[in-house]
């Protein structure tokens, strides 16, 4: 009898689940501005990524791995009298790698095409701002990668995995320099990268960063660099081959 019971609950389950709209869990969370989805751009341009992905996006997500804004990040696109910036999230986790396929969706030619369909009563409403590539191409380092590439691994290697050499040492959570260097915006990460968290705890860049308080010295020897060995690391990474964010994803 109880079998039975369960073999027809199992039925009508099982009929039940392709129907219902059973919420699926989120690849990524996504915050943007009112105005941008009170203009139905977001209803026309996530479906595209997610029928293509298969990953989905959250629009009320607590703490979303994108940003759209009009204040800060890459440029995006403009419209509606705004220019509209990019952030991603850079966390070594399934839902960043998921939040930065959909940046790099959106910096493809498709995604940048699927931005400029978009039309309210026929006319275009956005136009992609196809800087990320070109500017990228444009920012010549100076400095001098070996030795950017020597001072990466001595001393960001203790966390980062830097390349192959260390591939077993980074800390799990930390992103790789692979990884970073693939978001449109590693430049302005790496070359401000001190006084990103957690780094103002850990180094001193010589004549720029202000002197640790007396009251909360570092737990360690600081980790002193100069601006021409930061230009060393920028040179070094910038020749760095990005993370293949295109490839599908394996879930754990
Ligand atoms: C003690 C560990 C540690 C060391 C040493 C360290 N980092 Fe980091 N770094 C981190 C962690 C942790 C994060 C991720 C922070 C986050 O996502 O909130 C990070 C993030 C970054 C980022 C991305 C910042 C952002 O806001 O997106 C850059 C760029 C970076 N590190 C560069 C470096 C460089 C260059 C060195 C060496 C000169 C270095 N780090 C040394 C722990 C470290």
């Amino acid at each position: 009898m109880m079998r039975t019971f369960r073999n027809s609950a199992l039925i009508i389950l099982a009929c039940w689940l392709p129907v219902a709209a059973a919420p699926q869990e989120a690849g990524f969370g996504l915050s943007s501005p009112a105005a941008l989805q009170e203009s139905g751009f977001l209803r026309f341009l996530l479906p595209r990524f997610s029928l293509k992905t298969g990953i989905q996006i959250a629009l009320q997500a607590e703490n979303p791995e994108v940003i759209i804004s009009t204040e800060s990040g890459v440029r995006l696109m403009g419209g509606l009298g705004q220019v509209f910036y990019l952030q991603t999230t850079a966390a070594d986790t399934p839902r960043g790698h998921k939040a930065r396929r959909f940046a790099a969706w959106l910096d493809s030619d498709i995604g940048r095409r699927a931005i400029a369909q978009f039309k309210i009563d026929g006319a275009q409403v956005f136009t992609p701002i196809e800087t990320l590539q070109a500017a990228e191409a444009a920012i010549i380092f100076r400095g001098s990668a070996a030795q950017g590439e020597r001072f990466s691994f001595a001393n960001c290697g203790r966390c980062h995995v830097v390349g192959d050499r260390n591939r077993m040492k980074g800390i799990g959570s930390t992103p790789s320099f692979s990884v970073l260097r693939s978001l449109p915006d590693w430049e302005e990460r790496f070359s401000t990268f001190y006084a990103r968290i957690p780094h103002p705890a850990l180094v001193q860049l010589e004549g720029v960063s202000p002197p640790f308080d007396p009251a909360f010295p570092p737990a360690n020897q600081p980790l002193r660099l100069t601006l021409d060995q930061l230009e060393d690391i920028l040179t070094f990474v910038s020749a760095l081959a990005p993370a293949d964010l295109g490839a599908p994803l394996v879930e754990h």
